[in-house]
């Protein structure tokens, strides 16, 4: 298992509209990507660049969104999971379990078009984690 680099920082928002705003205005992010749905994570998703990393915004879909009760918890957004690469999801999949760290549901593919899986903030320092297979070409 090789950890790679950190994808991105995941900042939950309750208005990715106004988030954008800050990160342009107050931040003075000069690239953002177009927002999306992600149906299957339950949220909206909209990513601003930086120079070595992204920051994914991410916004409820629904009120049945994983991020719901986090927001409730945080009304005005915040910090939310952070996301490193791997070259081959199964082989890291295997080396968390096989340490014992517990895993949130099924590999599934993210907001990058690669699987990924989550790691329990329980066994992770108080983090959540998130797993993302490296895409093939790119980026
Ligand atoms: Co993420």
């Amino acid at each position: 298992m090789k950890l790679g680099r950190l994808n991105h920082v995941g900042v939950a928002t309750p208005s990715i509209e106004n988030s954008v705003a800050l990160y342009r205005e107050r931040m003075g992010a000069e690239v953002v990507r177009d927002p999306f749905d992600l149906p299957a994570q339950g949220v909206r998703v909209c990513f601003v660049d930086t120079p070595n990393s992204q920051i994914e915004l991410i916004e409820p879909l629904g009120a049945d969104s994983p991020i719901v009760k986090f927001l409730e918890k945080n009304p005005e957004g915040g910090q939310h999971h952070l996301c490193f690469e791997v070259p081959d999801i199964e082989v890291a999949r295997t080396f968390y379990d096989g340490k014992g760290v517990r895993i949130l549901g099924q590999t599934r593919i993210g907001a990058h078009g690669t699987p990924i899986f989550f790691l329990h903030p329980k066994d992770m320092g108080g983090v959540l984690t998130e797993i993302m297979e490296s895409p093939k070409q790119a980026h």
